[in-house]
């Protein structure tokens, strides 16, 4: 069992990561103990992750001294929603949730971003325990304290920063994974080494057939290394307000913005991240600011690990470009990006210049 610690003073806490701590044979009810027991506990999990763990959460929640209930919603992006959110506050009033009962997100980001968000703002906030099933929500959602839902407007136009009291982790969950939600998670896991950690990068260049067959060890080690530099980012600049936090959103706001023109379906969001990495990296060399070796290196890694690098046929350029004025970390108008100065490194950038933008956005075409 590994621990990272997540130093923000009083909201404070601990990232746990452990082969079968949740899934095992044994489970160990001893980890969540102190967060739960003689407290009324409401485990939020989906349709997908509810006939894999949730009877067993409960039975580990249970052997741990809290008087555990589950709530499912349809897992999916489209329950991010109110309708979803006002069901579970509702659904915590009437299983008489008060305020020294606990919230466990079960499941992905979308999971952990209701789930957290409901723990924001139920009877003004109430404790919450992050599991992530998912790789993504393993190295990325479930650290830092972001809860949220969607608009039609938009993606996680409401939220709070919530910090969860404990995370969770369990790699051997990922064997129970599709394949593309692996991948998905693979191009956040690549985004730490860019922008970041060179020898983290290269640990993924020399471990791509551990990675390609899901070594439970080699996952271990991903997932602790990503916590690190997640918390690392997040102590410095918990509610994004110095800039440091935002370079966890390189390639997400191109990202964001092939997922707005291509519907939410075309492309899962690490994908559109790979591609919007891509876009990003080939803005920098376009600018003289990052080598063209290095982007190719990028390239081949995230090639390598299955994820897409380029825009299908059909997909417009300048559409792509219009909906990146619309991501909320746009600020008056300005485009805001992340941009790579070598693997292991990047900087923000707040007004890029357009003609520059297009142009990268078509080297993807
Ligand atoms: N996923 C980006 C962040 O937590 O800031």
């Amino acid at each position: 069992m590994h621990k990272i610690k997540v130093d923000l003073k009083e909201r404070c806490y601990d990232i746990v990561i452990g082969k079968g701590i949740v899934s095992g044979v044994k489970p160990d009810p001893s980890v969540f103990r102190p967060y739960v027991s003689g407290r009324k506990c409401l485990v939020v999990t989906d349709s997908n992750v509810k006939g894999l763990l949730g009877a067993r959460l409960l039975k580990i929640l249970g052997a741990a001294g809290a008087d555990a209930e589950l709530a499912v919603f349809k897992a999916g992006e489209g329950s991010k929603n109110i309708g979803t959110y006002e069901s579970l506050l509702r659904k915590a009033c009437k299983l008489g949730l008060d305020r020294s009962s606990v919230i466990v997100a079960l499941g992905g980001g979308v999971v952990g971003d209701v789930a957290g968000f409901v723990a924001a703002t139920y009877m003004r906030g109430i404790d919450f325990i992050q599991v992530p099933t998912t790789l993504l929500a393993m190295v990325d959602s479930s650290v830092g304290g972001k809860t949220g839902i969607d608009l039609p407007e938009g993606k996680n136009l409401v939220g709070a920063f919530w910090q969860p009291r404990l995370v969770i982790i369990d790699p051997a969950v990922l064997k129970t994974l599709p394949k593309r939600e692996i991948r998905c998670g693979l191009a956040e896991v690549v985004k730490y080494g860019v922008i970041m950690d060179d020898k983290f990068f290269s640990f993924l260049e020399k471990n791509l057939c551990k990675i390609k067959n899901l070594e439970t060890v080699t996952y271990g080690k991903i997932i602790s290394r990503c916590c690190e530099l997640k918390a690392e980012v997040v102590c410095k600049d918990e509610r994004e307000t110095t800039g440091l936090r935002a370079i966890l959103n390189y390639g997400h706001s191109f990202g964001h913005a092939v997922e707005t023109v291509t519907g939410y379906g075309k492309y899962a969001h690490g994908e559109a991240v790979s591609i919007g990495m891509c876009i990003a990296a080939n803005f920098a060399v376009l600018n003289h600011k990052f080598a063209p070796s290095m982007a190719e290196r990028q390239l081949n890694l995230l090639k390598a690990l299955g994820l897409p690098t380029i825009l299908d046929r059909g997909i417009k350029p300048a559409q792509i470009y219009g909906a990146m004025f619309k991501d909320k970390k746009t600020e008056k108008g300005k485009l805001r990006l992340v941009l790579p100065s070598r693997i292991g490194k990047v900087s923000l950038v707040k007004d890029a210049d357009g003609e520059s933008v297009l142009e990268a956005i078509r080297s993807v075409v």
